[in-house]
């Protein structure tokens, strides 16, 4: 039956309205290297709105009043000036308690000026908004980003005006094909929660820049990469001045590397040498600040600058209860000071990219980093959209911190179940994050056989390195069976400890037997640390968690909305017993 043209009204009637902005596809594939680069912020206050039905996308509010063809202003049902304000970056859950559980589209909208300088492009970066987001910029639709954890860029030149307003629909509902999935046991935060900014850039500038000591080189060559946007750049310059390295990229087709041959003071934990190094291409000029170190595994140990090592740390989220997922650097370096003081080396920041600004603060304090991207649990393996959107956000964290020394694992995902579909997920996801990086080692936080008794997941072929997340003495009660576990486990391959643990209410005292006590949790990692520390094949350990953090998930007398497994409260005020636990562990632990 023909459709009825006449009594059709798209705002109300089109279903399919959100498809039309998620056609323009940020997928990573347009970066700006942007590290130590000035730029102007957008941070601030922002008007903001939460739109439940949608209705900015439905009535295309961003293009601001309408007028019909006879110039008669339409009604409208917005005033983006009149608005609640809120500060961004930040969580929307933490600004306002009605938004404390808020899940949906936010509208976020600014006006900001720009006056034309010598500039011939600009940039807008989005240093993330979760979970997916829709700019809109005077008017016109820019593009759509899905990935709540990694930012992104966008070409604004020819979008630009003297007065601009800027608006950025932000939704953070979950979905069954989302990275993560619909169920995680962490809070689902939203908003525009990393800085927002705009580059001012010559007409041909650096778009990426790698650099690294060359693996296997004996700690005597560095090779770096440059990429560039734009014509007419023929060659770039390279500059260590401590290292005495001034050198010429010659560059065709845009991209240019070499290998130099150099011995620099090499980075660790103990030494966290970093340093300058200056890339001028054409009129366009970078800085990065970065440390040389080489990572690798041979049969099942891990070595750092060709020494052996035990990876001594703890699971983290990033999360802070004033800032929620938008946290401020003094947060991330108090987490980093107490891995310090349980004499570790080593973090796990679960289950998704942190902010840039953690590994780039771990380069400065010396601590090593596992990154991993969000394919939590159910992930939708079979979905093409989830396929694509999984590589997407393992390359743009690549991209991010490829420079970073302190990374040395990228973990593509968590706890999934051991199928065909997740096999080839996964072993395709491990795959890409080789072929975009040969400096780091490659893991997944599995789940151990329990029918077997042992490790047994298929996906441990496809990795570096097996992470295996076991509870006993919290879902399994029983440690003699941690032992036997062990004791069955025959890995070819390193592996680490990434979950354990249990939970204890900070300040709740009482039986060694009974749970959410402090003393409970004290004795399971006795328990845990006596097991892990007989097996040479344990590379690393880091228990579940730093800290106490909101989840929907936990909802009993002792938990409230809080997972209790922290060997701190949720504040960091108040360090457990099970801390010191794990404190004297890593005093000891060796190779
Ligand atoms: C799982 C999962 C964590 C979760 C933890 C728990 O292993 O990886 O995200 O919080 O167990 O049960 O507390």
């Amino acid at each position: 039956m023909a459709e009825h043209e006449g009594a059709f009204e798209e705002n109300i009637h089109n279903r399919e309205y959100r498809k039309k902005y998620t056609v323009k596809k940020i997928d990573g594939s347009f970066t700006l290297y942007d590290n130590n680069r000035k730029s102007e912020k957008l941070d601030g206050i922002w008007h903001h709105h939460a739109d439940v039905y949608d209705t900015c996308l439905r009535q295309e509010w961003f293009k601001e009043p309408r007028k019909d063809q006879e110039g008669w202003t339409l009604p409208w049902d917005w005033d983006f000036n009149e608005w609640e304000t809120i500060k961004v970056p930040s969580t929307w859950n933490t600004q306002q308690e009605q938004y404390k559980l808020y899940e949906g589209s936010m509208i976020y909208t600014r006006t900001f000026r720009y006056e034309k300088d010598d500039e011939e492009k600009v940039v807008l970066k989005v240093g993330a908004a979760y979970h997916n987001s829709m700019v809109f910029l005077n008017g016109e639709y820019l593009g759509y980003h899905e990935g709540g954890d990694t930012p992104y860029y966008l070409d604004v030149t020819e979008s630009l005006q003297e007065d601009n307003r800027i608006i950025i629909s932000v939704n953070n509902t979950r979905t069954p094909g989302r990275i993560p999935t619909i169920f995680t046991d962490w809070y689902n935060y939203g908003g525009l929660y990393r800085s927002v900014e705009l580059f001012r850039l010559p007409a041909a500038y650096i778009r990426e820049f790698r650099i690294a000591l060359v693996p296997g080189s004996g700690f005597s060559k560095i090779r770096a990469e440059v990429e560039v946007e734009g014509k007419g750049m023929e060659t770039a310059s390279l500059s260590i001045p401590e290292l005495g390295i001034e050198k010429t990229i010659s560059l065709s087709g845009g991209k240019g590397s070499v290998v130099l041959e150099s011995r620099p003071e090499l980075w660790s934990p103990e030494n966290p040498r970093l340093y300058d190094v200056h890339v001028t291409a054409g009129e366009d000029y970078i800085r990065e600040r970065t440390g040389f170190r080489e990572f690798k595994v041979e049969g099942t140990s891990v070595f750092l600058n060709g020494e052996a090592l035990k990876l001594k740390g703890v699971s983290c989220h990033e999360e802070s209860v004033p800032n929620g997922k938008s946290v401020t650097n003094e947060e991330i370096r108090e987490n980093l000071a107490l891995i310090k003081e349980l004499n570790g080396n080593f973090i796990r920041l679960a289950h998704y990219p942190h902010t840039e600004r953690a590994a780039r603060i771990a380069d400065e304090m010396g601590v090593l980093i596992w990154e991993e991207i969000p394919v939590y649990w159910a992930i939708h393996f079979e979905s093409q959209e989830t396929i694509d959107n999984g590589r997407q956000q393992l390359s743009e964290l690549i991209k991010r911190d490829y420079n970073r020394p302190s990374v040395i694992i990228w973990s593509v995902g968590n706890e999934n179940p051991d199928t065909d579909d997740r096999l080839a997920f996964m072993g395709g996801l491990a795959d890409l994050a080789r072929e975009l990086d040969d400096t780091r080692a490659v893991s997944a936080a599995c789940l151990w056989d329990q029918k077997k008794m042992k490790i047994d997941d298929r996906l441990a072929a496809k990795l570096d390195i097996v992470g295996i997340n076991e509870y006993f003495g919290w879902y399994n009660p029983h440690f003699d069976l941690l032992e036997k576990f062990f004791d069955n486990s025959h890995p070819d391959k390193p592996v680490i400890i990434t979950e354990c643990g249990a939970g204890a209410k900070a300040g709740h005292h009482g039986g060694r037997n009974e749970m959410f006590t402090e003393e409970y949790q004290e004795r399971t990692y006795e328990e845990q640390v006596r097991c892990i520390s007989k097996q040479p094949w344990i590379a690393g350990l880091t228990p579940w968690i730093l800290y106490d953090f909101r989840t929907p998930v936990r909802c009993n007398k002792f938990q409230k909305g809080y997972n209790l497994k922290g060997l701190l409260s949720a504040d960091k005020s108040h360090r457990k017993l099970a801390f010191f636990v794990l404190k004297d562990f890593f005093a000891r632990w060796t190779i």
